[in-house]
């Protein structure tokens, strides 16, 4: 078939290449020529594994372009631009707005237009009313297909899906898009139909629940350390209940990235709007927040001031095998260490060269964790990268002269670190 992608970000770049993969013809659009001129010369704008193998592999049947006139050239239209977040904490619509005017200017043919943007529940229905209100000839049939892609296993995602969700009640399109799906559905996909508002509340009510399994976690982490329970231990006797699971049991700092702080967000919002209190997922918001500053709040407790003293930060990025820093939880403890005037070290292997876009040169930067620790009164681990979990951590005693290991990631085996001479906390007991 032949398919255009709006949006070659996470969503919209994965979207394209893995239908290229699976045969089909794929037009990516965006309005970022920096993007495009990348993508036609075989590189990838976005940091994500297989994602250079996958273009190359499919270079014959993906086109780069910001020409909006391939909206008339292709049967399918998906949405895939960005919904960040507004202050208020709602879904900024504007750019899937944009592409809406755009088929209106540009599409003269019959189109079926995917909107796989994570958008607020009612958005597709909105949009199909839009389109119905133009008096446009051509028909338009507006379906729901969310994504449920993690970054760093993104196009590895899109091959394993769990599911294929689809909201639609329209025939002609939900056959359509089993059409389109074929390869995937044969491989054992289960492919869901529903009504719209159901599949657009299926992405924000998994994410949310996702991000209420690690608040969960967290706050029990907090009760294991006050009580004296090893909240690993736990989470591992939990997980073994697969009513359960073992997924996202994992405590830490919180959560971070580009979808689970802005989707839990927008449903409160969205709740708020309508009346509704979210109770449990307001709760798991705000027990995110406290929980991000667990780090700096310890450091506090050891070194109440932290004038000018030099702290390590390692790793940066909101989870390893991303460069992405949205919503990562080392910014607060950034701007916290900042606010105190302490001398702020970083090391990360692929986040740097955003985090100095954020902050300039008011903290500092270096290519490996040793140059990062040294002499260093204390080091905040926020990001279990590789390197970080499989650093010799004698090293620490060896930098350091009063080493003090703030793990964020519990990266170590506690007593390793104790028998080692470091003083080390690690979350949850
Ligand atoms: C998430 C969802 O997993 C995906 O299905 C959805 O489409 C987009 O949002 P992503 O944001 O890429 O994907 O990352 P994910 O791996 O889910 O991690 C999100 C955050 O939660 C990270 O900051 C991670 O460190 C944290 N996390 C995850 C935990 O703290 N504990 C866990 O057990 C799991």
């Amino acid at each position: 078939m032949k398919i255009t992608v709006v949006g070659t970000g996470y969503v919209g770049l994965v979207t394209g290449v893995t239908l290229a993969e699976i045969g089909h013809y794929v037009n990516c659009v965006d309005i970022d020529n920096n993007k495009i001129d990348m993508l036609k010369r075989g590189l990838s704008p976005i940091y994500e594994k297989d994602m250079d193998y996958y273009l190359k592999k499919n270079k014959d049947r993906l086109n780069f372009t910001t020409d909006y006139s391939v909206y008339n050239d292709c049967e399918i239209l998906f949405i895939g631009v960005g919904t960040p977040e507004n202050e208020d904490g709602s879904a900024n619509l504007s750019y899937v707005k944009r592409v809406c005017e755009d088929i209106v200017k540009y599409g003269s043919k019959d189109l079926i237009v995917v909107i796989k943007s994570t958008v607020p529940i009612g958005t597709n229905d909105e949009i199909d009313s839009y389109f119905k209100s133009t008096g446009l000839r051509s028909k338009i049939y507006v379906v729901s297909n969310p994504e449920f892609l993690s970054q760093g296993t993104a196009i590895n995602d899109v091959f394993n899906s769990k599911r294929i969700i689809i909201g639609s009640n329209d025939d002609y399109a939900i056959q359509k898009m089993k059409k389109l799906y074929e390869p995937f559905i044969e491989s054992g996909i289960p492919f869901l139909v529903m009504d719209r508002k159901s599949s657009e509340m299926v992405k924000y009510a998994s994410n949310s629940f996702l991000a209420t399994k690690i608040s969960f976690i967290n706050e029990i982490s907090n009760l294991c350390e006050v009580l004296g329970a090893d909240v690993n231990s736990v989470a591992l006797g939990m997980g073994y209940d697969d009513r359960i699971g073992n997924k996202f049991l994992k405590p830490g700092i919180g959560y971070g990235g580009s979808c689970f702080p802005k989707d839990t967000k927008a449903l409160v919002d969205l709740a708020n709007k309508n009346n509704y209190n979210l109770e449990i997922v307001s709760s798991t918001i705000s027990v995110n927040e406290k929980q991000k500053r667990k780090c700096f709040d310890i450091l506090k407790g050891l070194i109440n001031d932290l004038n000018n003293k030099d702290i390590a930060i390692l790793g940066v990025t909101f989870k390893p095998g991303t460069d992405d820093l949205r919503d990562s939880p080392s910014l607060k403890n950034i701007d916290l260490l900042l606010d105190e005037s302490a001398n702020v070290r970083v090391y990360d292997p692929v986040g740097l060269e955003n985090l100095k876009k954020m902050y300039g040169d008011t903290i500092k930067y270096f290519n490996s964790i040793s140059e990062t620790i040294k002499n260093c009164e204390a080091v905040l681990i926020m990001t279990e990268w590789d390197e970080i979990k499989y650093y010799n951590y004698s090293c620490y005693k060896k930098l350091m002269s009063n080493p003090i290991v703030i793990d964020g990631r519990n990266c170590y085996n506690k007593k390793e670190m104790k028998d080692n001479g470091i003083d080390y906390y690690c979350i949850g007991g």
